[in-house]
């Protein structure tokens, strides 16, 4: 989605592209010249000319030389011996016993052995001998106990440190809205040293990511390669990974091939919304300051071309300007291009570009429709550009809207390079690993779904010669995992950058053995197949639903301990379930009864989506396309003919069916939404649960309750204050409410409906806690409190559980993103606990929540992920499963739950292995097959 700023408030983020360098060689070749001759002192290439020659002109044939040169490291690059970010005093370091992915041979090549590092550098791999062991003086020896080892993860997509987390009004420099064309601002100006993320992410794995500007303009600067670790110099410099050798006119040898450079491009609607424009402007504006580039660049060579041929005479100084040069530097194929660019409208406007003025993109980024169109990828001047890519982050605007879970996959079978990236932090780079996971889960190869955070990535961006892969010579950013990278919840043991490890006494859990293979994913052929023809748009509604029996054969049974059960349905229920002899009879008087093969999957209760405005928005970012907002009592005045101050908006009349991510979220398992009205402010009013799958409202079971509890918002907005949104609230519980609102309220006094409190901040959960007591003495009832968000609960788990209240956790996986929700408990390896850990030890009730209507399809993998994390503080199957359905309903203030059952095919509903195929809903007396 990319940070760009929407008018008024926040930006969006985000793209990329790169180039090689072809043209360098012609240029020497047409002036008839070797490398080796325009080396020789410039009075050789003069000749009989009368031209004068000047003092400086060893100086200028140097600068001309160094045009020609294509990026790169030097030749020499690998008979390093210490690496330029070692820190002195890092000791060596051996990694025994471990199952070593090294990125080589397209991410086939996998080492039973050892690593060896030192100086900041892989010095060894495999079986080392011994005696060459011996000429490390004070080697520390790690024994990964046969773990599977992999190259750092490297996020070719980030805004960390430009966009800092905890978000703060002085921390965001990602964008600049001071014009479409800005090639002169560098990221590295912006990045700040102080970032929460930093750690967090290296705790995901991650070790270099590129830091890229904003995508609010068309030319948004130049991005630059860090590695997250801290440094000894503590600086802002020390952490660039080979920046341009210019940054701080250091001088160079001038046979040295310059660095890779990074720039920023941006198309589509970021740069029209932040301008006010449209695409026209924006390709006119790359139009233009390319031509501007290309200019300089032609009186450059036609400068050079007089000097090489000794014609100084009126030569004049060399043309060069501050403002362009990096933009002059992308013709002459020494700049990567990331390319944030959604649409075919688009993709083929900077296809057409890339033509028009010769240089190369190294990759498109979001980039939703590039698998639509591949045979135009291919059309791109130089090379197709890679495309890096969401998971399954999609649909959030209108250029996102055709977006696939089976891009990454598509792609790949055209033979372009994809990669994972996570636009930090619109996603949580310190889960960068679970974007590769899931493009696994839907096709893309094991292989290339490792290379697509670590080689491909390194590839693209020039800096393949030194990570990505784990190779003799190559910088030893090395992560140690619990399990295989690919299996859900993966969870670093140790983390190496530059050969130093990052983690300080890490947690490790204990993953189930099956953990440590490449998850046996389902087969979605067919679905990748309507993706493509149907342009993007595959129908997603059940292809039909059954109101006869079904029998439901070969479903794995717990209880039989591995041995595999039928399931009898009938009107939408389970009538028998058991051994074939048990149910078998009951199905055989069913004649030509329906038989559904589930291959040993199970049929599981259906979840729960909170937390996002599912039910209520199709678009994220198109407002035509949601409920929209409600008044703000607190912020204006409510219009009397709705009630005033007293009204109350209900979500249940705001209700919209069959949005794609309604339909995704059906087709996951997320069989029910609830849902609030969407406010900036305090209040937001009566929540609604409905079903995801429903066609329209008046069709059977869609609305599952019109309304269950009152939501409301403190200390998110920052006005009125937060001790007035107390007040208020005070006032309220007190019966100081008039109309629906007083109604409302009394229905809390009285313990009826349960009051849902968006809140994040200790302090003010504290504040919550006390004046729940003050209400309930008043009203001598028990009142039902719910948090959402809750990102600081673990710090009152006593408190919070002694009160009786319940959480919803929202996002369950803790990122501080504002100064009251910093405070998180990370969980493993930064700490033991989490915060699901923690409050369930209280005996709080524990649901969790998504943010974005996207991500509801994801709720069946968040639930398994609590599992596997916890560990030794042991979440069993069903409490995982409670935490997205009934503990979440109760909390919510359903009073009936979401009954509906689904079958799951070939494995279990919370992995990577299972696939939901159908839903057994005893509500509609139906069995929909997906
Ligand atoms: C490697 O670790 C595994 C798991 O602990 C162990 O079974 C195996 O024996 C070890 N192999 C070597 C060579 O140490
Ligand atoms: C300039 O940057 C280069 C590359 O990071 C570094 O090696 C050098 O020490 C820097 N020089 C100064 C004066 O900071
Ligand atoms: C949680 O509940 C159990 C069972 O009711 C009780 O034994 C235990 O003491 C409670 N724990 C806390 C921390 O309140």
């Amino acid at each position: 989605m990319d940070k760009i700023p929407k008018p008024n408030t926040t930006v969006a983020r985000g793209s990329r592209g790169g180039l090689r360098t072809r043209l360098l060689p012609v240029l020497l070749l047409a002036f008839g010249f070797s490398v080796l001759s325009l080396g020789l002192n410039a009075r050789h290439l003069i000749g009989a000319s009368p031209h004068a020659v000047p003092r400086d002109a060893d100086r200028i044939l140097n600068q001309c030389r160094q045009l020609a040169l294509p990026a790169g490291p030097p030749d020499n690059f690998h008979r390093r011996t210490v690496s330029d970010r070692f820190e002195p005093g890092t000791p060596p370091t051996l990694i025994t016993n471990a199952t070593i992915w090294t990125g080589r041979v397209s991410g086939h090549e996998v080492i039973k052995g050892s690593i060896l590092i030192d100086k900041g550098i892989i010095q060894a791999i495999g079986d080392i001998e011994s005696a060459y062991l011996n000429e490390f003086s004070g080697l520390v020896t790690v024994d990964a106990g046969g773990a599977w080892v992999t190259p750092g993860i490297v996020d070719l997509h980030s805004h960390i440190g430009v966009w800092s987390a905890p978000e703060l009004s002085g921390a965001d420099d990602s964008n600049s809205l001071k014009g479409l064309v800005l090639p002169w601002l560098r990221s590295l100006d912006g990045l700040n040293t102080h970032d929460d993320s930093y750690q967090l992410s290296i705790a995901g794995g991650l070790t270099t990511v590129n830091v890229l500007p904003g995508s609010a303009d068309a030319i948004g600067g130049q991005a630059f390669t860090i590695k997250l670790r801290p440094t000894s110099e503590r600086s802002t410099s020390a952490m660039l990974l080979e920046p341009p050798y210019t940054i701080n006119g250091t001088h160079v040898d001038p046979s040295l091939p310059p660095r890779w450079r990074q720039m920023k491009h941006a198309c589509g609607e970021n740069p029209s919304r932040t301008y006010s424009g449209t695409r026209m402007d924006t390709i006119w504006a790359f139009r233009q300051g390319y031509g501007t580039a290309r200019k300089i660049k032609e009186e450059q060579d036609a400068y050079c071309e007089k000097a090489f041929a000794g014609e100084w005479n009126d030569l004049g100084s060399f043309p060069e300007n501050l403002q362009w040069e990096a933009l002059v530097d992308v013709l002459r194929g020494r700049v990567k291009v990331h390319n944030h660019c959604y649409e075919a409208v688009d993709l083929d406007g900077m296809v057409r570009i890339t033509n028009e003025f010769k240089f190369p993109i190294a990759a498109f980024h979001h980039a939703h429709e590039t698998y639509l169109v591949p045979d135009l990828l291919k059309k791109a001047y130089g090379h197709p550009p890679g495309v890096a890519l969401f998971a399954t982050n999609a649909r959030y605007k209108r250029e996102a809207y055709r977006g696939s879970e089976f891009a990454p996959r598509i792609l790949a079978d055209n033979g372009i390079q994809v990669v994972m990236k996570s636009d930090h932090f619109v996603l949580n780079s310190r889960h960068l690993i679970n974007e590769a996971q899931q493009a696994h889960f839907y096709g893309l190869s094991s292989n290339l779904a490792l290379a697509s955070v670590t080689s491909t990535p390194a590839a693209i961006m020039g800096m393949d010669h030194r990570i990505g892969s784990i190779r003799k010579g190559y910088d030893a950013d090395i992560v140690i995992w619990d399990s295989h990278p690919l299996a859900l919840g993966a969870a670093p043991q140790q983390v190496y950058i530059d050969g130093i490890s990052q983690l300080k006494n890490p947690h490790v859990t204990t993953k189930p053995t099956h953990a440590q293979k490449v998850p046996q994913t389902p087969n979605f052929d067919r679905e990748a197949g309507l993706a493509v023809e149907y342009d993007g748009l595959p129908p997603l509604e059940p292809h039909s639903s059954l109101d006869d029996p079904v029998l439901f054969i070969n479903v794995y049974s717990l209880k039989e301990t591995g041995s595999m059960g039928v399931a009898l349905v009938k009107g939408g229920r389970v009538v028998c379930f058991g051994s074939y002899s048990v149910c078998g009879k009951e199905a055989k008087a069913s004649r030509g009864i329906k038989t559904i093969d589930l291959h040993g999957g199970t049929i599981a209760p259906a979840l729960t989506s909170f937390g996002s405005p599912l039910g209520l928005e199709d678009i994220q970012l198109e407002s035509s396309t949601k409920d929209g907002q409600i008044f703000d009592p607190l912020e204006s005045n409510v219009p009397e003919i709705v009630g005033g101050d007293g009204s109350v908006i209900r979500a249940v009349d705001g209700l919209q069916f069959s949005s794609r991510d309604a339909l995704l979220a059906y087709r996951s398992g997320v069989t029910a939404g609830v849902s609030f009205p969407t406010s900036s402010g305090f209040f937001s009013g009566l929540g609604t649960a409905f079903m995801t799958g429903a066609f329209h409202k008046l069709s059977t079971g869609a609305v599952l309750q019109d309304v269950t509890a009152l939501h409301i918002s403190i200390g998110a907005f920052t006005r009125p204050s937060v001790s007035t949104q107390i007040a208020l609230l005070r006032r309220l519980l007190d019966g100081g409410g008039k109309g629906d609102l007083g109604l409302a309220f009394k229905k809390i006094s009285e313990g009826e409906i349960p009051l849902v409190i968006a809140v994040d901040s200790a302090d003010i959960m504290a504040t919550l806690i006390q004046l729940k007591r003050e209400a309930e003495s008043k009203a001598q009832a028990h009142l039902k409190f719910t948090f959402t968000g809750a990102a600081e609960s673990h710090l009152l788990a006593k408190e919070i559980g002694n009160a009786g209240i319940g959480v919803v956790l929202r996002p369950v996986r803790p990122f501080p993103y504002t100064w009251k929700s910093r405070r998180i408990l990370p969980g493993p390896p930064m700490t033991k606990e989490n915060a699901v850990t923690t409050l369930m030890r209280h005996n709080v009730t524990v649901g969790i929540g998504i943010e974005e209507s996207w991500s509801a399809r994801n709720i069946r993998f968040d639930a398994g992920w609590v599992a596997l994390e916890a560990g030794e503080d042991h979440v069993s199957y069903e409490q995982a499963l409670a935490l997205a359905s009934s503990n979440l309903e109760k909390l919510l203030g359903l009073t009936k739950e979401n009954s509906d059952l689904v079958a799951v095919a070939h494995g279990d509903f919370l992995s990577f292995e299972g696939k939901p195929i159908a839903i057994i809903s005893e509500a509609r007396n139906t069995v929909d097959l997906l």
